[in-house]
């Protein structure tokens, strides 16, 4: 039986995995506020994902609190296989976007696979059900370790991104009397387009093996015993907002693929990587039809399998960071709106000036617009989650940071001894607390003072 929603308001924020229905109390009086998260609405004034109002999960579950909807990371799942119909495919969502086992679950039961780079994450995946066989394992700097235990569990595929990974790779399962099935990351040097720090697929970042380079090491992983090669991949970089870089990128990997079927090296699959850019703030998105249309044009005829390994375009507008203004304070200069979420609950502004739309919750229609910078509590000026931002709002408001679904919590730290927020999915009227906020002891329970 789940609870029903009851106002608690002076109940303190809950910490278990509770459930609760909401109440149908704000209308349906749709405004004609556009948001870029499908499943986002202002109903009477109030902010509501599926049915569920933002004000009562605040009520109930305190903030700062990330909020997802089940819905909108479905339905972005499945706009991948509806316009992939035609290309036989399988889509390994990225979990470093967010790995909340809740979302690895929604995800499982969708026929996801699971693109991953620690050992750490492989064994969320595990943790979750999902099977590890879907899972394909990048990063730069897997560790013995790692590999022995992927190996283990089964992995579908070791994404390898140095001949020293390769050798190490080789050595590892033949420890354990295994072949390891592998691709190699390949660097394409294409430029993305985005922003220097997610863009990867150049000659002066750190990942894959040169474009250059491949043939040699795909030759020379063919006569490894204990390597099977299954792939071909490349991943350029995130938040891509063209379409020439993939299919540049692309007809690259085809032409390295043709060139070594012909020396008898057979590929099962090519991975495109991950990185399709989402709408912050009215962005022009690529759009998922025109991707499909340009690989099919590329692989019609191919007996491979088409990877992609997307992480942001699923979950980043499913989730919202609720964050309640503490102090409206208004200076000579600027006035400052300040919240208790910040820079270690949401990274991306103070790390790559990133623009996530901030609303209030609640609309007050009798208060005038002022501009303000919104920053959070930790003591640094980079600080902030957004600048100069019209918004009506007052102490004990809570604001809404948009489009933040993906690497949002995962990204999120302890600095200023402060805790991680709790993370709620929605389901239609139901909310479920996925991740329990911490607990401030928790922070230093493992800590200990030397001996005098
Ligand atoms: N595959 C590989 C090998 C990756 O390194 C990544 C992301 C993805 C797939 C997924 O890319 P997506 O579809 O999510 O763009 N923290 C940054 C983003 C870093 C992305 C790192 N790699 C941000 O907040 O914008």
């Amino acid at each position: 039986m789940l609870d029903r929603f009851r106002v608690r308001p002076e109940g303190p924020a809950c910490s278990s995995a509770e459930i609760c229905v909401a109440d149908d109390k704000w209308g349906d009086q749709m405004s004609t506020e556009r948001f870029p998260h499908p499943t986002l609405s202002r109903r009477n004034g109030a902010l509501v994902v599926e049915e569920v109002a933002l004000a009562s999960i605040v009520e109930r579950f305190g903030t700062p609190a990330y909020v997802y909807s089940k819905r909108a990371i479905v339905e972005a799942y499945q706009s991948y296989t509806r316009a992939l119909a035609a290309i036989p495919h399988q889509i390994c969502y990225a979990l470093k976007a967010n790995s909340n086992l809740g979302v690895i679950d929604i995800l499982a039961r969708e026929g996801a696979g699971f693109d991953i780079v620690s050992q750490g994450e492989l064994m969320r995946v595990i943790a979750a059900g999902a099977d590890p066989s879907k899972v394909i394992f990048s990063g730069v700097a897997k560790t013995a370790k790692e590999m022995d235990f992927a190996l283990k569990q089964g992995i579908g595929c070791f994404i390898v991104e140095s001949e020293p990974e390769l050798e190490r790779l080789q050595m590892v399962a033949k420890s354990i009397g295994r072949r390891a099935p592998i691709t190699f990351r390949v660097n394409p040097d294409v430029d993305a387009k985005t922003h220097p720090y997610i863009s990867t697929g150049l000659k002066g970042n750190k990942f894959g093996v040169a474009y250059n380079d491949a043939h040699r090491l795909y030759l020379r992983a063919a006569a490894m015993p204990n390597i099977e090669i299954i792939g071909i991949e490349c991943h350029i970089g995130s938040q891509l907002m063209e379409l020439s870089p993939y299919e540049e990128a692309l007809v690259k990997l085809l032409e390295l693929t043709d060139l070594l079927e012909k020396q008898g090296v057979h590929f099962e699959h090519i991975d495109l990587g991950g990185g399709l850019g989402i709408n912050y703030a009215n962005d022009d998105t690529v759009g998922l039809p025109a991707f499909a249309a340009m690989i099919s044009k590329h692989l019609a005829g191919r007996k491979q399998t088409l990877f992609l390994e997307p992480g942001r375009s699923i979950v980043g507008n499913s989730g919202v960071l609720l964050t309640n203004v503490e102090y409206v304070k208004t200076g000579e200069a600027k006035n400052f709106c300040i919240v208790d979420a910040g820079m270690n609950d949401l990274l991306r502004p103070s790390l790559y000036a990133a623009h996530h739309e901030i609303v209030n919750v609640v609309e007050h229609p009798h208060i005038s617009d002022a501009v303000f910078d919104i920053v959070g509590p930790v003591c640094e000026s980079t600080c902030f989650l957004g600048k100069e931002r019209v918004l009506r709002v007052q102490e004990g408001d809570t604001l809404a940071v948009l489009s933040a679904g993906a690497y949002g919590f995962v990204m999120a730290s302890n600095y200023n001894t402060r805790v991680k927020p709790c993370e709620v999915m929605i389901d239609d009227k139901r909310a479920t607390v996925i991740r329990e906020r911490e607990q401030i002891e928790s922070l230093f329970s493992n800590e200990h003072r030397i001996r005098d």
